[in-house]
C-alpha cells in the first residue's frame, strides 16, 4: 500500500499518546496497517484518496469478512449470534457455520427477487436473528440495506421508503414489547399506502405471536422464500461502495440518510474491537441496543462479527422482562466479557433495584468492562454502576455519522485514569477540536462546538444519501476544514473531552436520537394549533423528554387539556411511540424575535435551569416568564 511512512503498531508496545500521534500525523500508515486485519479481494494500493475516501482502489466483501472467513479459519462451530428473548421466553444460538448457511440462502432469495449490487433494501424488523441475517445478506450481494427502527410510526417509515427507494422490503409480522405485541405488518401496509415509491416485493417473517395477512402478488412468506432459494456467494465490491444507509434525526422533519462505505467501515470497526473495547476473537460481546440504531449496526452486527466474537442479540428491556436482573442474568448465562448499553438503561435498573440486589446472586466474573454511550453519562449513574460491578465503566462518545467511537478510554491500547463526566480522550484517528464562534480553538474549560478536523478516519460517513448538498451544509460549511458534530463541550487541561449536549434541535430520549423539528411538524398540523415549539426537557430516567408549547388559533374554542391529549396521541401516531411525547402545554404566546423567529435556544436554557437573558430583539418579554411558569407546573 502507498502511504506516508511506517504505521503505529500495537505490537510495538506504544501507548495511547503514541498511537494517537501516529494516527494524526501519518493517518495513511496508521490505517494501512489496520487494513491488514481485513481480507481484501484486491488489496488497496492507496490508503487515502484525494477526495477523503479511504482505500479507493481496494475491493472486498463485508459479509465475507464478518462470516465466511471465520468458518474458513475454523470457527464454524463457535457461536456467532445468541438470540436471547425474554419477551418470547426463548433463546437460540447460531454458530458461524449456521449463520453462513442462513445468510447465503437469504442472499439467494434476494438475488431471486432481482436484488443486485447497488440496489437498496429496507429492513423493518424486531430484534430477531433474521434482522441480522438480512443485513449480512444484503452486504453479501453488495446491496445497500436501510434498517428502520421498529418504534417509528408508518409515516416515518414511508418517508424513509420514499427516500431510499428500495427494490424489496424485509419485515416481520410483529415485534414484542413487554406489555403488548406490536403488529408490524399493518404499519408497513400503511407506510406503503402513504409512500409514493413502490417496492417490487415485501418478504414477511411470520412470528406466531401475530400472524400477518400477506398481500397477494406483493408479499412473500420469508421462511418459504428462503427455503426455496439456492445459497448465493459473496460479490466483490469497491471499498468505497455503500454498505448501508441509516436515517438519523436532523434538525428538520426529514431524516438524514447517513451513508456507510464497505472498506473504511470494515477496517475501522475491526480495529475498534481490539483497541477501543479490548475484545478478542472468541469472546462474548453484548451491545444491548437495537439493530435499528447505529449502536446496533456497528456493535451488535458488524464489529463483533468482523472480529470473530460471539454477539448477543437481546430482545427485551433492562427492566420488566421480567425484572431489573435481566441484564445480569444474560451476562452470567453467556459469560459476557464486554457489555455496551446506554446510561438510561442503567438508570432504569438503578431506579427499580437501587441496592443492586438482583446482581448479587449472579456470577458476573466474566464481565470485564461496561461501556456506555448514546447520551451523556451523568456521574451519579457512573458511580452507581462502577460500585455495583467493580469493573471499569467506560463512557464513550460518538454518533450515527461517525459510526464508531470518537472519544473513549481505549482499554485495548492503554487504559487511562477515568474522570467521571468525560468520555476520556479522542480515539486515534479523530482530530477533535473545540471551536469558538470564530473558529478558534477554545482554551481548556471553555465550552464551544465539538468538531473533527478533516480528513475523518475510515468508517465515518462519506456523504448523505442522495443529498451531497445537505451533507456539506450540515457538517462542513460552518467551520471549513472541520466536521461539525452538533454537540457542544470542552477539553480540560489534560485533554479529556467533556460533551455537554446538542447545540441544535436534536434531542436524546432514552438514548434514542429524535428531531424536535419532526414533532413540530406534526403538532403544527393539528387544526386548532396556530404555532408551536417542541424542546427537550431534562428527565431523570430518559435523559430528556420532548415537550410542546402550543398557541391555539384565536377562534379555537377548545378545552386546552383536551388539545394537549390530542397532540400527544397525534405525535405517537405519526412519529411513533419511541418519541415519548406526552407533554404539550397551551400558552398565550411563544417567545419570538421581532422578525418572528421562535427563541428555542432561550427556551432550552429555561428548561435546563440555565441563567437566561431576554435578547434585545425579543418581541414580547412577558413570553419568557410564561414559559418558565409552564415548566414549573410539570
Ligand atoms: N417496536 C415498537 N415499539 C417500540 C419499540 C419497537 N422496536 N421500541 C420501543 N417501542 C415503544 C415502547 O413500547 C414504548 O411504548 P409505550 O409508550 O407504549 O410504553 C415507547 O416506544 C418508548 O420505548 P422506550 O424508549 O424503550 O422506553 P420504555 O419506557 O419502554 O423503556 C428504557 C425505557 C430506559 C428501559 C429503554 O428506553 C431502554 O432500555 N433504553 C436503552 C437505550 C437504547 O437501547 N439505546 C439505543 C442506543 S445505545
Ligand atoms: P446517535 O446518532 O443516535 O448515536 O446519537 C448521537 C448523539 O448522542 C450525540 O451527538 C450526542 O449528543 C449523544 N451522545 C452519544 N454518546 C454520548 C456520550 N458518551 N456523552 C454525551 N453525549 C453522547
Amino acid at each position: 500500500m502507498r502511504h506516508g511512512g511506517a504505521g503505529w503498531s500495537d505490537r510495538s508496545g506504544g501507548g495511547y499518546d503514541e498511537a494517537y500521534r501516529q494516527s494524526i500525523e501519518r493517518p495513511g500508515g496508521f490505517w494501512a496497517e489496520a487494513a491488514r486485519g481485513i481480507d481484501w479481494d484486491v488489496a488497496p494500493a492507496t490508503t487515502l484518496g484525494g477526495d477523503g475516501r479511504w482505500f479507493p482502489d481496494g475491493r472486498l466483501n463485508t459479509c465475507h469478512n464478518a462470516v465466511d472467513r471465520h468458518v474458513a479459519a475454523g470457527r464454524g462451530e463457535q457461536a456467532a449470534l445468541i438470540h436471547d428473548s425474554p419477551v418470547t421466553g426463548t433463546a437460540r444460538v447460531l454458530t458461524y457455520a449456521e449463520l453462513l448457511d442462513q445468510v447465503a440462502r437469504t442472499a439467494g432469495m434476494l438475488r431471486d427477487l432481482g436484488v443486485r449490487t447497488g440496489d437498496t433494501v429496507v429492513v423493518y424488523m424486531p430484534m430477531v436473528p433474521q434482522a441480522v441475517i438480512a443485513m449480512l445478506a444484503c452486504a453479501r450481494l453488495g446491496a445497500v440495506h436501510s434498517v428502520v427502527f421498529g418504534g417509528f410510526a408508518a409515516r416515518e417509515l414511508a418517508m424513509r421508503i420514499d427516500h431510499a427507494r428500495p427494490k424489496v422490503v424485509l419485515s416481520a409480522s410483529c415485534g414484542i414489547e413487554p406489555t403488548r405485541v406490536v403488529a408490524y405488518k399493518p404499519l408497513l401496509d400503511e407506510a406503503l399506502a402513504q409512500a409514493a415509491h413502490r417496492p417490487e416485493r415485501c418478504v414477511i417473517l411470520q412470528r406466531p405471536q401475530a400472524v400477518a395477512e400477506l398481500t397477494e402478488g406483493r408479499d412473500l412468506d420469508w421462511e418459504r422464500a428462503v427455503r426455496e432459494a439456492e445459497p448465493a456467494g459473496c460479490v466483490s465490491v469497491a471499498a468505497t461502495d455503500p454498505l448501508y444507509i441509516l436515517y438519523t434525526s436532523g434538525t428538520t422533519g426529514s431524516p438524514k440518510g447517513v451513508v456507510r462505505d464497505n472498506g473504511g467501515h470494515a477496517v475501522a470497526l475491526h480495529w475498534s474491537m481490539a483497541h477501543v473495547f479490548g475484545a478478542a476473537p472468541g469472546e462474548v460481546y453484548w451491545a444491548a441496543s437495537d439493530v435499528g440504531w447505529v449502536v446496533g449496526h456497528s456493535y451488535i452486527v458488524y464489529a463483533p462479527l468482523l472480529a470473530g466474537c460471539t454477539s448477543v442479540l437481546y430482545e427485551g428491556k433492562p427492566v420488566g422482562t421480567p425484572d431489573p436482573g435481566a441484564f445480569w442474568r444474560v451476562v452470567a448465562t453467556y459469560g459476557v466479557r464486554t457489555l455496551f448499553t446506554a446510561p438510561t438503561a442503567i438508570r432504569a435498573i438503578k431506579k427499580e433495584d437501587p441496592s443492586g440486589n438482583f446482581a448479587k446472586p449472579q456470577d458476573l466474573s466474566a464481565l470485564r468492562y461496561l461501556f456506555l454511550a448514546g447520551e451523556r453519562l451523568d456521574p451519579d449513574t457512573y458511580h452507581w454502576a462502577s460500585d455495583l460491578l467493580g469493573i471499569p465503566v467506560i463512557d464513550h462518545w460518538w454518533q450515527t455519522e461517525t459510526g464508531w467511537p470518537v472519544a473513549a478510554n481505549c482499554v485495548g491500547i492503554e487504559p487511562l485514569p477515568i474522570r467521571p463526566g468525560s468520555p476520556t480522550r479522542p480515539v486515534p484517528g479523530w482530530d477533535v477540536h473545540v471551536l469558538d464562534a470564530d473558529g478558534n480553538d477554545c482554551p481548556p474549560g471553555v465550552d464551544g462546538a465539538v468538531t473533527v478536523k478533516l480528513p475523518l478516519p475510515p468508517g465515518a460517513l462519506p456523504t448523505l444519501y442522495r443529498d451531497e448538498a445537505r451533507f456539506a451544509r450540515s457538517y462542513l460549511e460552518r467551520y471549513p476544514g472541520h466536521y461539525l458534530s452538533g454537540d457542544g463541550g470542552h477539553f480540560d487541561a489534560d485533554g479529556y473531552l467533556y460533551v455537554m449536549g446538542r447545540i441544535d434541535d436534536v434531542i436524546n430520549v432514552a438514548g434514542h436520537r429524535l428531531s424536535t423539528g419532526s414533532m413540530e411538524e406534526v403538532v403544527a398540523a393539528h387544526p386548532d394549533v396556530a404555532e408551536c415549539a417542541v424542546i427537550g426537557v431534562a428527565d431523570e430516567l430518559k435523559g430528556q423528554l420532548p415537550m410542546g408549547f402550543v398557541v391555539l388559533k384565536a377562534d379555537a374554542e377548545r378545552d386546552p387539556a383536551e388539545v394537549e391529549r390530542e397532540l400527544a396521541a397525534l405525535v405517537r401516531e405519526r412519529v411513533g411511540p419511541v418519541a415519548a411525547f406526552r407533554r404539550a402545554v397551551v400558552v398565550a404566546r411563544l417567545p419570538k424575535t421581532r422578525s418572528g423567529k421562535i427563541l428555542r435556544a432561550t427556551m432550552r436554557d429555561i428548561a435546563d435551569g440555565r441563567p437566561y437573558t431576554a435578547p434585545s430583539t425579543i418581541e414580547d418579554p412577558a413570553a419568557l416568564p410564561e414559559i418558565a411558569q409552564a415548566l414549573k407546573g410539570i
